[in-house]
């Protein structure tokens, strides 16, 4: 529960008893002359002195939205939507752009970008007059950095998501964003698709504006977000094209400014508690492998323990309850009418999986948020006695290859189960021969190589992918078989990386594989022709390659990466730490409450 505030600390005809942050900057009779300073130049779009010095919540509108980053563009509408909002409860709305981030289209990857518009956006938070903030988000990255950066400033805020595409389709049948790729790519490759069908069939999964519209990675962490507490209840599913998303932007705009009257911050919402919650919410929309990382991440920021293991211990046993791509059949608008995160929410919370004490940005804790959120359609988000699938969370495995990966359990496909979970007498152990890529390049350019031998008993390796081999961690895990196996009808082999996969992925890699090759870790060791062995029961995943074999590797120097190849780059490579600790900026956690002191004039 929030602790009750003091009585004068409330609102009176929506104006702080308390003094604002921003009044230090705009209302400070010790420095007139920077007041001055700090206020003509709002006078020149037309905000009055009077406005700026009543007392008034000024609240920041974090700007997502570009034509750069097409995923949040409409929050450019959405926005007036949020300042209706933020003026009706009394504050004065400022908005701000935030560092770009469009995940299909920034190379590297635009989870180079995480950390550095985690640092504009607290640079910005910190050193401007904002009392509260509106976090517009969508896109994979927009998330966690502004969640990110909320923490580290700590200042009320709360998450505005710009929701999903309406729903795709393509010949009579869904197309979801991402998943129709790789479906189509393996179609592709086995001949049954020409180039054109491909390009149409991806193409038809982007029908409006709005997010990815199957539970990738922008689904998952807007979804997160919601479970976390730091949205409006329901925010995070509504279609980015229906009118309850402006509806949704008036309200949150409100709610802004009464945060900032309740002083209300991040560091109330965001607690172990909460981060258990996301973590189970994750396994029961079968959402993304990327929630990994970008958890990690928030939990530091917050200061909040989270354990690598925490996934494998509160995760794993969660069932699959929401029947969305790519773990399921439906897609975002059908996930939304269902009842979307706060219908998925209800059944953990009935099951007795949810901490339903956890205080939210509502004012409310999670359990009288989720009064009366059952599930309206149970086709798309099932009970939680008649799951989808049963423990689908994420396994999290170790070896000598790795300290830590995880394996999504949500997308095992059947055929996949039964040829390396269940095969008899040897029930979740697989012993397969490693093929090693060094980067996807090498990965194209060999897979269909024939003198590779790559058959059933392969097991695709990649490295290089991780933080700092990258740089940044790309989605290249989720290596497709070599055309030949495809033919045949074999769809999956296990694959083995330490790099990420996109979240609307449906293959069953061991990823996030930490520390990587480029960090020294067990990957940079193995050689094509070695045997690796996978014990799903135990968690396990080695190479049997003797102790000395693996030292005398180690004399040929860990596997070359690129280069440097921008000022970032070099920046984030000499401080990023591994997946497992969500990939942040070494020291950067260090850093918290900060707006409590005031920066200096
Ligand atoms: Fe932006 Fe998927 S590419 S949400
Ligand atoms: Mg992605």
């Amino acid at each position: 529960m929030l602790e009750e505030r003091p009585e004068e600390d409330m609102t009176d005809n929506g104006i702080s008893k308390r003094r604002l942050r921003s009044q230090d900057w705009f209302d400070n009779p010790d420095h007139i002359d920077m007041t001055a300073l700090y206020l003509e130049r709002f006078m020149n779009y037309g905000i009055t002195p009077e406005e700026l010095r009543s007392g008034k919540p000024i609240i920041g509108i974090a700007q997502s939205g570009s034509d750069l980053t097409p995923c949040n563009r409409h929050h450019l509408d959405l926005a007036k939507r949020i300042r209706d909002g933020i003026r009706d409860a009394g504050g004065i709305p400022i908005e701000f752009p935030t560092h770009p981030m469009f995940e299909n289209c920034k190379r590297p990857t635009a989870a180079l970008d995480r950390n550095l518009a985690y640092l504009g956006l607290v640079e910005v938070l910190y050193g401007y007059p904002l009392d509260g903030v509106v976090l517009t988000t969508g896109c994979d990255k927009t998330t966690p950095s502004a969640l990110m950066a909320a923490s580290t400033v700590n200042i009320p805020a709360i998450v505005l998501s710009g929701g999903p595409m309406l729903d795709g389709w393509h010949d009579g049948e869904l197309a979801g964003s991402g998943t129709v790729i790789w479906r189509s790519r393996r179609k592709l490759a086995a001949g049954e698709i020409d180039e054109e069908g491909f390009m149409e069939a991806s193409l038809a999964s982007a029908p409006s504006i709005g997010h990815c519209n199957t539970m990738g990675t922008a689904s998952t962490m807007n979804a997160m977000a919601e479970a976390l507490g730091m949205s409006l209840t329901g925010c995070a599913a509504i279609p980015g094209a229906y009118r309850e998303r402006g509806q949704m932007a008036y309200r949150t705009g409100r709610r802004a400014v009464e945060l900032v009257l309740e002083d209300i911050k991040p560091s109330d919402v965001l607690t172990r508690p909460a981060f258990l919650n996301a973590i189970k919410v994750n396994s029961a929309i079968g959402g993304s492998t990327n929630a990994q990382p970008h958890l990690a991440a928030m939990a530091k920021h917050a200061g909040v323990e989270l354990h690598p293991d925490d996934w494998q211990v509160h995760g794993f046993d969660i069932p699959l309850l929401a029947n969305v791509q790519p773990a399921g059949a439906y897609l975002g608008e059908r996930f939304h009418r269902a009842g979307g995160v706060p219908a998925v929410m209800w059944e953990l919370l009935q099951a007795g999986k949810l901490d339903g004490d956890c205080p939210t940005v509502t004012g409310k804790t999670m359990a009288e948020n989720l009064k009366g959120r059952e599930a309206t359609d149970r086709e798309v988000i099932r009970p939680f006695a008649e799951p989808l699938k049963e423990r689908a969370g994420f396994l999290v495995l170790k070896g000598n290859l790795f300290d830590f990966a995880i394996m999504k359990m949500s997308v095992v496909s059947e055929d996949f189960r039964r040829r390396y979970l269940q095969e008899p007498g040897r029930e979740g152990v697989f012993e397969g021969r490693a093929v090693v890529f060094d980067g996807s390049e090498d990965y194209h350019k060999r897979i269909n190589d024939a003198d590779l031998g790559i058959d059933e008993n392969t097991i695709l390796v990649i490295r290089g992918a991780g933080p700092i081999g990258w740089p940044g961690s790309a989605e290249v895990v989720n290596m497709q078989p070599p055309d030949a196996l495809l033919k045949r009808g074999i769809r999956s082999l296990p694959t083995i990386g330490d790099g990420r996969q996109s979240g609307t992925a449906d293959s069953p890699s061991i990823l996030n594989a930490s520390p990587e090759s480029a960090a020294g870790g067990g990957l940079a060791w193995v050689r094509t022709g070695d045997t690796i062995r996978i014990d799903f029961n135990h968690g396990r995943c080695d190479m049997l390659v003797d102790e000395t074999e693996i030292e005398r590797r180690k004399g040929d120097g860990i596997p070359a990466v690129p280069p440097d190849a921008t000022p970032w780059q070099r920046i984030y490579r000499r401080s990023v730490t591994q997946l497992s600790d969500g990939a942040v900026l070494d020291g950067a956690a260090d850093f918290r409450n900060i707006a409590a002191n005031p920066p200096r004039h």
